[in-house]
């Protein structure tokens, strides 16, 4: 399996996802980065890794079919099979979705359905939950509104900032997106509409 990473700034789940791929604790290869913002640390941060890594402007394109478009030429080249989406702040679209449909996952800051979209943690607490945590998700059309795949947990502690509760919950992402790869790349990810499971892996 193919894997390519969109990611717009930090790419600290992608380095997660790079080392678990570099242990062989996933069948895959990491083919592309891509991110729509050529500045992001992501990018040079894959690029020190070895991996492949393009920025594509999004303001160089004046619609998000015409982004899109050059997206979806640029992972058909690297040949990719599965979209990780790792801190990519832009809704995915018809043309990405057609094109990779059922085949893109994200991981976001929250237990889902709970405080989907920007700041998460913020969100979290300010609602006053007591546990938050993190999840993997199949993308749809939606923000963030994709079939769940898997979740972590994370407590939220009195005292608690949206930086130190952003910071704990990272921790539990950088193990969770990698597990739930290794299981896709595996090919134990069974889906049924909203429901997702994982299957035992077969020796
Ligand atoms: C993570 O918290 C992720 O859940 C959210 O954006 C952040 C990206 O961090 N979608 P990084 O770029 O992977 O370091």
């Amino acid at each position: 399996m193919n894997i390519a990473v969109l990611a717009s700034g930090r790419g600290s789940n992608m380095e997660a996802l790079a080392g678990a791929v570099r242990r062989g604790e996933i069948p895959a290869r990491l083919v592309l980065v891509i991110s729509d913002n050529p500045e992001a640390p992501a990018l040079s941060r894959a690029r020190q890794l070895g991996i492949p890594a393009l920025g594509i402007a999004r303001d160089r394109y004046s619609c998000r079919k015409d982004f899109e478009e050059a997206l979806v030429g640029e992972l058909k080249k690297a040949d990719a099979d599965l979209l990780v989406l790792a801190g990519y702040m832009r809704l995915a679209g018809p043309v990405l979705l057609s094109a990779y449909g059922g085949r893109i996952v994200n991981i976001h800051p929250s237990l889902l359905p709970s405080f989907p979209g920007l700041d998460a943690q913020k969100q979290a607490l300010e609602y006053g939950v007591k546990i938050s945590g993190c999840t993997v998700h199949f993308v749809d059309d939606g923000m963030d509104t994709g079939p769940v795949i898997a979740q972590a947990a994370v407590p939220v502690l009195s005292g608690d900032t949206p930086e130190s509760l952003a910071e704990r919950i990272l921790i539990q992402e950088h193990l969770l997106l990698p597990q739930v790869v290794g299981w896709l790349a595996r090919g134990q990810v069974k889906r049924r509409d909203r429901q997702v499971w994982i299957e035992e892996e077969k020796k």
